[in-house]
């Protein structure tokens, strides 16, 4: 008779219900892989009536998440209610009784992971989180293991698959931002409410985590720039595919001179020859740069019943393993080579600059003239063979600039008369080292 590990699993929605299914349909592979039997104890749930698509036993179920504190057998808690309340004080008190947690819980690690390692340091208690970034794509363990011998130098990741759905279908199909975003959620892949994925959060959230783990320090939600793909025009998208670009959602992490870093989150022109313009539909994937490894990519579905439940069972075996011989790593390993985030504005890139200005002599004049006096270098100008009522589009591609810089520009560019609306300004990024 093999050895139990006795879970409680608070939430029951798609990715819990993935969870209990899965390591009933993989238990035997997992209990000869373990050489122990994981057991789900107990599911906390909101409501007990509720009609489910995965089948568990009514005696598993219970409405009060304290119930898994209290049961001094359940040695695994699993947070998948999502939330920041209660899924907080359920990790906070599993923690304080010993118990190692699993959670999936992206948005509460991202505004309280300071609190939470403390705690996990504190109490000697591992912390998992694998489902937390890029769902089925092994990202997590891949940075805290794989590359723990590296400097991570940078990571790019397409990391919100419905950003990267629609982003996709504009750029195929040659959609608009609203028609595509009205069908991936009448197919399914975007929320109800898909508030925090159009507007960057949601990868906000994966990059808080993936640059806290990289780089040793709990990154603030306020350190981090974020713009969302709520203003991206079958336009702009037309504009750099003729320019050689593809137009994705972002996440750029980077390593700067001493201990700094950066942390953005936005769209970005990306060269259509770099391997993630190939990232489409509702795939992630991450490309990691290690000063000794040099580079990698990870491919995979980021959300999802079954992508998000493997990456929570890959947590719950190294929970399994760590209550069998406990360890130094609590999850996430806090140390002080680097521990500041550069502001936007003195990050420097490339952009693209979509201005939409009357159709008459020395306007290109007028825009160019701004830039040199502010010292920016136009790396090339389209005048794409297009109208708007009242305009043309005028586009120009900037080399490297700060953010400040930039804004000075869009700033003094808006207010010509010969500009009709306030410009366009997408970053750019070349991944040179
Ligand atoms: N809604 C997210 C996405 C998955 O579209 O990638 C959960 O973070």
């Amino acid at each position: 008779m093999q050895q139990q590990v006795h879970i409680g699993l608070a939430g029951f929605g798609n990715v819990g219900a993935g969870v209990f299914k899965n390591l009933a349909n993989n238990r035997v592979l997992l209990m000869e892989r373990l050489g122990l039997e994981l057991v789900v104890k107990k599911i906390v749930v909101r409501d007990l009536k509720k009609k489910r698509d995965v089948a568990a036993p009514d005696n598993l179920f219970t409405s009060r998440w304290e119930d898994l504190i209290d049961d001094p057998n359940i040695k695994i808690v699993v947070e998948l209610m999502g939330g920041l309340e209660p899924a907080l004080q359920l990790i906070l008190r599993a923690i304080e009784r010993g118990k190692i947690v699993v959670t999936g819980n992206k948005a509460l690690l991202a505004e309280h992971g300071q609190e939470i390692f403390d705690a996990a340091q504190k109490y000697k208690v591992p912390v998992f989180f694998e489902a937390a970034a890029a769902g089925g794509v092994p990202i997590i363990k891949a940075v805290r293991e794989a590359f723990v011998g590296n400097h991570i130098l940078s990571m790019h990741g397409i990391i919100n698959g419905t950003c990267n759905y629609i982003l996709t279908r504009m750029t195929e199909s040659c959609m608009s931002f609203e028609d595509a975003l009205r069908e991936a959620q009448e197919a399914g892949f975007a929320e109800a409410d898909p508030t925090l994925d159009i507007n960057g959060w949601d990868a906000a959230h994966k990059a808080i985590i993936l640059a806290s783990l990289a780089y040793g320090f709990w990154v603030g939600t306020e350190k981090v720039y974020v713009e969302g793909i709520e203003k991206v025009t079958a336009a702009d998208i037309r504009f750099a595919k003729q320019l050689g670009y593809r137009i994705k959602l972002l996440a750029i992490i980077k390593a700067g001179p001493r201990s700094e870093i950066e942390v953005r989150v936005h769209p970005t022109l990306i060269p259509q020859s770099h391997v993630l313009a190939s990232v489409n539909g509702v795939f992630n994937a991450i490309a990691v740069n290690g000063d000794v490894v040099g580079e990698t990519l990870f491919y995979g579905r980021g959300a999802g019943q079954d992508p998000t439940s493997s990456a929570v069972i890959s947590d719950l075996a190294e929970a399994a393993v760590a209550l069998e011989s406990p360890r130094h790593n609590y999850g996430f390993t806090p140390h002080g080579l680097y521990g500041t985030c550069r502001p936007i504005e003195q990050i420097v890139s490339q952009y693209y600059l979509r201005a939409s200005v009357v159709d008459k002599p020395g306007v290109l004049a007028q825009v160019a003239g701004i830039l040199g006096e502010l010292n920016i270098g136009i790396s090339s100008v389209i005048q794409p063979e297009e109208h708007e009522p009242d305009a043309v589009p005028l586009v120009l591609m900037i080399h490297d600039a700060t953010n400040a810089q930039m804004r000075d520009a869009v700033d003094r560019i808006s207010k010509l008369e010969s500009v009709k609306r306030p410009p366009r300004l997408i970053r750019v990024e070349t991944f040179a080292a």
